[in-house]
């Protein structure tokens, strides 16, 4: 079995000072954000639509520079394809002319590991997730759930010690996405990964973390952050019922109501609509470009 994560990290936080950011110097996102994530912690993130919360994670994997302050990982910058960092998107996003296995030991491949081992090493993460006996479905074959898991097994199987997952249950139904809750709370107990975990859903936010950040419309940043204190390990008939439960998730209801029915002030709307025009400016000439060619 892998090393845990948690232990391969040793005692370094990952750091996020005075973060500033902004598309096209206009749109302002950020503005001196501050985070520290301990290792191991199971951290959530919740906010409405189109607060920053995509943009962070993409600041946090390097895919995006700051403008100014930092993020770093074991005092460290990360860049996107530091071997120490997993992202998962919304969407699974798999290719479709390989089998599920083959899809999970794709990074290992391109990292150059021999065949033998990678297969070993993809075998056991695709067995991990609940997938054994799916190895050569070609991905387009297997339920939105189960394309999630392989999309899941194959960041774990690169053994990220920093999880970033953007919605990734977002598109399941409600009781696959409850199980798959729990299939990462499994996962996460054994290998001890750093996650920073991001769901418009206040229940899974309760139910998987041991912090939840709620963040404010832009450039507010963080509205407040709630130390979660439900006992470990969770389970469903139990932790969903437990008035703490039900206390977290009034809170956080009242609080997204709160920071949804913020207005956005007029500069961050006139910046928004600057930007857009501009885009859609761009766009244009490029049509227009594509067509003379
Ligand atoms: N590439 C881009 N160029 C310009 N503006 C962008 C870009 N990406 C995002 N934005 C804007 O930045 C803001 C934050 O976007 P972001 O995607 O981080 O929000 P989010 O919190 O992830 O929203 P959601 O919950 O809908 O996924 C939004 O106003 C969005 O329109
Ligand atoms: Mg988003």
């Amino acid at each position: 079995m892998a090393e845990r994560a948690v232990e391969r990290i040793g005692g370094d936080n990952l750091i996020i000072e005075n973060l500033h950011y902004s598309y096209g110097g206009k749109l302002s996102i950020f503005e001196g954000l501050n985070l520290d994530v301990r290792p191991g912690e199971f951290l959530a993130v919740i906010g409405p639509s189109g607060c920053g919360k995509t943009t962070l994670l993409n600041l946090l994997s390097g895919f995006y520079s700051p403008e100014r302050g930092s993020v770093r990982l074991r005092g460290k910058p990360i860049a996107p394809e530091d071997p120490n960092l997993g992202y998962v998107f919304q969407a699974a996003t798999l290719f479709p002319w390989l089998s599920a296995i083959e899809n999970v030991e794709f990074g290992l491949r391109m990292s150059g590991m021999p065949p033998k081992e990678r297969r070993e090493r993809a075998q056991r993460y695709f067995d991990l997730v609940g997938l054994s006996g799916f190895e050569n479905y070609l991905v387009l074959r297997l339920s939105g759930g189960m394309q999630q898991r392989v999309s899941l097994a194959r960041c774990l199987a690169m053994e990220p010690t920093l999880l970033l997952m953007d919605e990734p249950f977002g598109a399941l139904d409600a009781i696959t996405r409850e199980s798959m809750n729990d299939e990462l709370l499994r996962i996460w107990d054994e290998l001890g990964q750093t996650v920073l975990f991001i769901t418009h859903d206040i229940d899974e936010a309760v139910y998987l973390s041991d912090r939840i950040v709620v963040f404010s419309r832009p450039p507010g940043g963080i509205y407040k952050v709630v130390k979660n204190e439900l006992p470990r390990p969770r389970s469903g008939p139990t932790t969903r019922t437990a008035d703490l439960f039900w206390k977290y998730k009034k809170e956080l209801i009242a609080d997204i109501a709160m920071v949804t029915a913020q207005r956005p002030t007029d500069e961050a709307e006139l910046a928004e609509l600057k930007l857009s025009t501009e885009i859609e400016r761009k766009a244009e000439k490029q049509a227009s470009r594509d067509t003379e060619n």
